[in-house]
């Protein structure tokens, strides 16, 4: 993985004479850069949660349409708007469209920026904590017993805290000081490496006795499950999942290269970070009908099943040790990206240095992440509209703020600023003639129709 404040210290960096604009040095750093910002909680933990508690194989199905039809062209419109551009996601729509509202998608991005790592912080640091036990022996109970260790942890006032401003703490400093090439290199290797882990504990889960029900339950749809919250709940997990609506890949983009093949490397993001998610459910599903959990826990799904299929297997202890440490690396990438929107915006904008603005964000994230830290104990009966503080960051920002940045981005891009967007991909091909039709068409009325639908605003 690299990324820009990594860029900032190795070759072709553009200098303006104010401020530094890094670019990306390689196709591979742009694909490790978007992919790392791609791959993260929301394949191992947001995608098999939703997918268990919408229904299964259905679920999955509206979740791939949803990234085909309208993650591809709206992530290749966003790189797009970033690297001609060059500026944070904020800066960006103004020098495209000045004096006009659209800026206020950047706005909107930064806001959900920190409204996501409120939660994203929590689930991250129940993962540490998962590293700890896993190396203290202490998730080394019973299959049967693991929902019990993760809600001495959820249900406690304090241990979540302490972990998320741990999980702050460590990813500003990776921010603050530049990303250097020790850990560029180390992040090129344990991304295949939880690759790697992910199919062992496919293979195992497969072979469980009782195992083929959780394979059917993720690959037979059942098309009665799909309610209009659900439709919503796929199209704002392919938003999460791939990082979009929110200008984090405009900010990527802005770090990219006239001579990078943007859809290219969409397709390849789109690709692998899929594939990564469907690899984690079927490491999960049969697992959880095979030791007899529920799939609709939701949030805890993949803290009780991953340490009960290691536990059932040689060297489990090891092995679940290993892939929390990978889950908090592959975590770390998005989290890294999710840094960065404020940050870019903060630097550029007021000129503060790098160090400040990392500070400025990660305390403001730290502030609000603990209301979503305490939603599972003291704050769990404080709802908004029914949610908890978690719930509501979540779904505010998944369900309609990122919707919502997606449905003008592609307006911008499919109509607005069209003839510059084609421009700066080299011309029109097939594909980008394909992309444009979407973005004019196809995903804003479909974005619209699935908010209004699953909102309950609109009924059909
Ligand atoms: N895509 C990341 C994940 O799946 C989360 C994320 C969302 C990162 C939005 C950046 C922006 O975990």
């Amino acid at each position: 993985m690299k990324t820009p404040s990594d860029a900032g210290n190795s070759a072709t960096v553009a200098e303006a004479p104010l401020q530094a604009r890094a670019t990306f040095t390689s196709s591979l750093g742009v694909l490790a850069a978007t992919l790392g910002s791609a791959v993260g909680l929301g394949n191992i933990w947001k995608f098999p949660a939703l997918t268990g508690l919408n229904g299964g194989a259905a679920f999955v199905m509206l979740y791939l349409l949803c990234v085909i039809l309208i993650g591809m062209p709206v992530m290749w419109a966003e790189l797009t708007i970033g690297r001609n551009s060059r500026a944070n996601t904020v800066a960006a729509f103004q020098k495209l469209a000045p004096k006009t509202p659209w800026y206020l998608i950047g706005v909107s991005g930064v806001v959900s920026a920190v409204l996501i790592m409120g939660f994203y912080t929590v689930v991250c640091g129940w993962i540490y904590a998962y590293i700890f036990r896993a190396a203290t022996g202490a998730l080394a109970v019973p299959p049967e017993q693991t929902v019990e260790v993760f809600n001495a942890l959820y249900t406690s006032p304090i241990q979540p805290i302490v972990w998320q401003w741990i999980v702050l703490a460590v990813t500003s400093a990776i921010v603050m000081a530049g990303v250097t090439k020790g850990i560029e290199a180390a992040t090129k290797r344990l991304m295949p490496l939880l690759f790697l882990l992910l199919l062992i504990c496919d293979i195992r889960a497969l072979t469980l006795p009782g195992a083929s029900e959780g394979l059917s339950f993720l690959l037979k749809p059942d098309l009665s499950k799909i309610t209009a919250p659900t439709v919503l709940a796929a199209m704002g997990l392919a938003f999460f999942k791939l990082s979009l609506g929110m200008g984090c890949m405009v900010t990527y983009g802005s770090y990219i290269n006239k001579n990078e093949n943007l859809i290219k490397n969409t397709g390849k993001v789109v690709a692998a970070d899929t594939t990564v998610s469907l690899l984690a459910g079927l490491a999960i599903f049969p697992a959880v009908f095979a030791f007899g959990y529920e799939p609709t826990s939701g949030p805890s799904l993949l803290f009780i099943t991953i340490p009960a299929v290691f536990r059932s297997m040689p060297l489990g202890g090891l092995f679940c040790f290993l892939f929390f440490v990978l889950a908090a690396v592959a975590a770390t990438g998005a989290m890294i990206s999710l840094i960065e929107v404020p940050v870019a915006y903060l630097t550029e904008r007021f000129g503060w240095k790098r160090n400040l603005a990392t500070l400025a964000t990660a305390l403001s994230m730290a502030l609000l992440g603990v209301g979503a830290a305490l939603s599972s104990s003291l704050l769990s009966e404080f709802k908004i509209i029914g949610r908890t503080l978690f719930d509501t960051y979540d779904f505010v920002t998944s369900n309609v703020l990122l919707p919502v940045g997606g449905i003008f981005i592609a307006l911008f891009v499919g109509w607005k600023w069209r003839q510059a967007a084609i421009a700066e991909n080299g011309g029109a091909t097939a594909a980008i003639n394909a992309f444009t039709v979407f973005l004019r068409f196809v995903a804003p009325i479909a974005i619209t129709l699935v908010l209004l639908q699953g909102l309950g605003i609109i009924r059909f």
